[in-house]
């Protein structure tokens, strides 16, 4: 005798049974997990997952689905699984080459923007582009720009091409590869360096949450003892590649906007910096602009 073909999901009774599983294994916002993964099974906006509560869903769906929620129980970050990630209007690939871009980072955008509105032509550099989410968010939000991007790690650039293509921009974004600006000549030509750096102090990495230990490539996370090797060497090299008056914003990391201020104060090339808040107002950005010397 045959055994009776097992009763098909319905999309509500899925989601509830996922978050609540989520909720009890303290996966964070378990609701919200729970529906972006299966809108990416589905291939659906996550908010038409409300017009379709009473769907019945195949077995291959489930299937997939299942297999999204395991690995997001091992600890594989939401937007690993699911391949993207959305920045500022863009949602671009993402995966283990290259840091997921973070909410925080498009304040260092706002801050871009910001300088390069009244700007003919400006030219941009993003230095340690990952995913590309910096210099495309710019190639997109200000069309006058010509954009050049850098990383070391080839994986993250291939990244980065790739999303470029996939926007559309890879006629404005000129990407290389190589250590912060050895591979451009400083000719004061960029108004605009913008660079979030690895900026995680080397004791700390460990320590990190696993998804983020565990699945980000070090290379973007580790900003040696006290997590401001890239800044200092940003702070002695960045300032003959700029334009007079041109601005190089980072991205910091908690605690450091202050430290990194001061080197910029110290190196007397920049004028006094600024220093801005995310929406926790926790100082995020650094900047300040190119006042002279070499
Ligand atoms: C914190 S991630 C930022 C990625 C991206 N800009 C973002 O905000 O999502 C830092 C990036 O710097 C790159 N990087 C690390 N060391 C570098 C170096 N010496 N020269 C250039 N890029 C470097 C890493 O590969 C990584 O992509």
């Amino acid at each position: 005798m045959s055994s009776a073909a097992p009763r098909p999901w319905q999309l509500l009774a899925l989601l509830d049974e996922t978050s609540r599983f989520f909720a009890a294994k303290k996966i964070d916002n378990p609701r919200l997990q729970a529906e972006l993964l299966l809108a990416d099974v589905l291939a659906l906006k996550r908010l038409d997952l409300y017009l379709r509560f009473d769907q019945l869903l195949s077995a291959a769906q489930v299937d997939a689905y299942r297999e999204h929620v395991r690995q997001r129980l091992r600890g594989v970050p939401l937007q690993y699984i699911t391949g993207k990630a959305g920045f500022r209007n863009l949602t671009l690939a993402v995966d283990q080459a290259a840091l997921i871009p973070r909410p925080e980072t498009e304040i260092l955008v706002e801050a871009a923007l910001e300088h390069l509105r009244g700007c003919e032509a400006p030219q941009v550099l993003d230095l340690g582009c990952g995913s590309g989410a910096i210099a495309l968010a710019l190639a997109q939000e200000c069309p006058a720009a010509r954009v050049k991007a850098t990383d070391i790690s080839p994986p993250a650039l291939a990244l980065a091409r790739r999303n470029a293509r996939q926007q559309g921009l890879e006629e404005r974004v000129a990407f290389c590869c190589g250590d912060l600006l050895a591979p451009l000549q400083p000719a004061g030509q960029f108004h605009l360096i913008a660079c979030n750096p690895p900026y995680v102090c080397r004791g700390d990495l460990d320590g990190l949450e696993p998804q983020v230990r565990d699945y980000e490539p070090r290379l973007a996370l580790d900003g040696g003892e006290d997590g401001l090797d890239f800044h200092r060497r940003l702070v002695e090299q960045a300032a003959p590649f700029l334009a007079p008056r041109g601005m190089r914003g980072r991205g910091v990391g908690v605690g450091q906007a202050d430290e990194v201020a001061g080197l910029l104060q110290q190196r007397g090339a920049f004028a006094p910096a600024r220093i801005r808040p995310d929406l926790a107002g926790i100082p995020r950005v650094v900047s300040a602009l190119r006042s002279g010397g070499r």
